[in-house]
């Protein structure tokens, strides 16, 4: 079979079996599909052997690129050995050591010592967002508060698809066909968008402060409402306020973890730790796997009589795949200074940003990190504009999947400096063909 015949073969069973995520489904039957035959670095491969440079890192996972030698090994050797096993009354060196080690890594404010001490794993970001919501339940409901059961999110905000973290999302697309079955949330603007929202979040949080149990966050960054940015100082206040009015604080930090905003952790830029904190996508790089982690005082509330336990899991928590990987994941971090590398990198993406603030048309050049983003009109997720870039820059050898009206860059951290300038220039030039056209 010629490789022309067999990428026809897989588009054809694409379009007639799979139920592709957030994707129109009459657009499935009709747009043509990239297939991918390889992924090494920061480039794709197509069933043509055309080549292109990763723009979205794979919905902001690769950050490491894709294929890395040392994670190539790590799950080889892993799989001779221990593959999957129950996680109860068992044990084993992959989560166990990893457990350790993200707790000597995680953020702690101005402590000296570990401030999230106990790791609970989960299959993807979701999952974490999800055991947050639970965890912080209980943790009130055995901490004599039971009426402490709601939870506070930001306008904008973006925390998973399960109905938990659906329920905290505020991206109307995503909510909508859902609604009925969501849970009300205390609901407050995004320091994105208004600069007075300090006092509204504090004066939100006073006032509700005996029914809430959590305030959850995406840390500087709302993504999937379209890379919206906002001050540290606000974080910083938020965890303050979190703290003088005894509400757990949640950071998500599945995205803006991982070097991603320039430091190990959003949570860094502000100096805080949350009470909570979410982790997935890069976090064991190639593998679905992410975790929860919190403090002894959250830990400690599930102390005691049997069903004071925390009654929730998946069959694959602690993978020992996934958490091989995510151990060499952090070693590489360390041995390669792949956080210091990509500070060093994000400012050509803050001057490329820039300097498309001057075309009309292109509203709000923003960058944080290794993301950097414009708007391109006002139809927010809903927006066309977005996809003309994204079928540019295609053509050009980028993949740059846009959220609706909002274009982005997001490669892995560890682009080399000339593919990172290649895909910027791609992306300035796709967006002036499609505002031309
Ligand atoms: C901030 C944040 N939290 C949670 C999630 C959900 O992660 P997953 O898709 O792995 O369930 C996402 C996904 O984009 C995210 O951006």
């Amino acid at each position: 079979m010629s490789v022309r015949e067999s990428r026809e073969a897989i588009v054809r069973a694409d379009r007639r079996h799979v139920w592709p995520p957030y994707t129109p489904a009459d657009a499935h039957e009709t747009s043509e599909p990239l297939v991918v035959v390889e992924a090494e670095g920061a480039w794709l491969t197509d069933a043509d052997g055309r080549r292109y440079l990763d723009g979205n890192a794979s919905w902001w996972v690769a950050n490491l690129g894709h294929r890395h030698p040392r994670l190539m090994r790590v799950l080889a050797e892993q799989a001779q050995t221990l593959t999957h096993v129950a996680m109860a009354g068992i044990t084993h060196e992959p989560a166990a050591l990893l457990a350790e080690e993200l707790v000597q890594v995680a953020p702690r404010g101005s402590s000296s010592a570990p401030v999230l001490t106990r790791v609970f794993y989960t299959d993807n970001g979701s999952g974490s967002v999800e055991a947050a919501i639970k965890v912080a339940t209980q943790f009130w409901r055995q901490s004599g508060r039971p009426e402490k059961c709601r939870f506070m999110a930001l306008d904008g905000a973006f925390h998973g698809d399960t109905v938990g973290a659906a329920s905290l999302g505020g991206v109307e697309i995503f909510r909508r066909p859902f609604a009925g079955i969501l849970f009300d949330c205390v609901r407050a603007p995004s320091p994105s968008d208004h600069g007075a929202a300090f006092e509204v979040m504090e004066q939100l949080i006073r006032a509700r402060k005996d029914e809430l149990a959590a305030v959850v966050v995406e840390p500087l960054l709302q993504g999937a409402e379209g890379m919206r940015m906002y001050e540290p100082a606000w974080l910083a206040r938020l965890r303050a306020c979190c703290t003088e009015n005894d509400v757990l604080l949640v950071a998500d930090e599945v995205f803006t973890g991982y070097g991603r905003t320039g430091r190990m952790w959003a949570c860094d830029h502000a100096g805080i730790a949350p009470d909570i904190l979410c982790l997935g996508k890069a976090f064991a790089s190639l593998l679905p796997m992410g975790a929860m982690m919190a403090t002894d005082r959250v830990y400690d509330a599930f102390r005691g009589a049997k069903d004071r336990a925390f009654y929730y899991g998946h069959t694959f928590y602690g993978h020992p795949l996934g958490a091989a990987l995510a151990r060499e994941v952090l070693a590489i971090y360390r041995d390669e200074g792949v956080v210091q590398q990509a500070a060093a990198k994000a400012p050509l993406i803050a001057r490329a940003m820039q300097s498309l603030g001057s075309l009309t048309g292109v509203v709000a050049p923003r960058s944080l990190g290794m993301v950097g983003a414009v708007d391109l009109g006002n139809g927010g997720y809903e927006g066309d504009i977005g996809w003309r870039v994204y079928a540019e820059a295609k053509r050009r050898g980028a993949y740059l999947r846009p959220l609706g009206d909002t274009v982005y860059v997001c490669p892995p951290l560890t682009i080399s400096e000339a593919d990172l300038l290649a895909l910027l220039d791609i992306f300035g030039e796709s967006v002036r063909a499609a505002l031309a056209g």
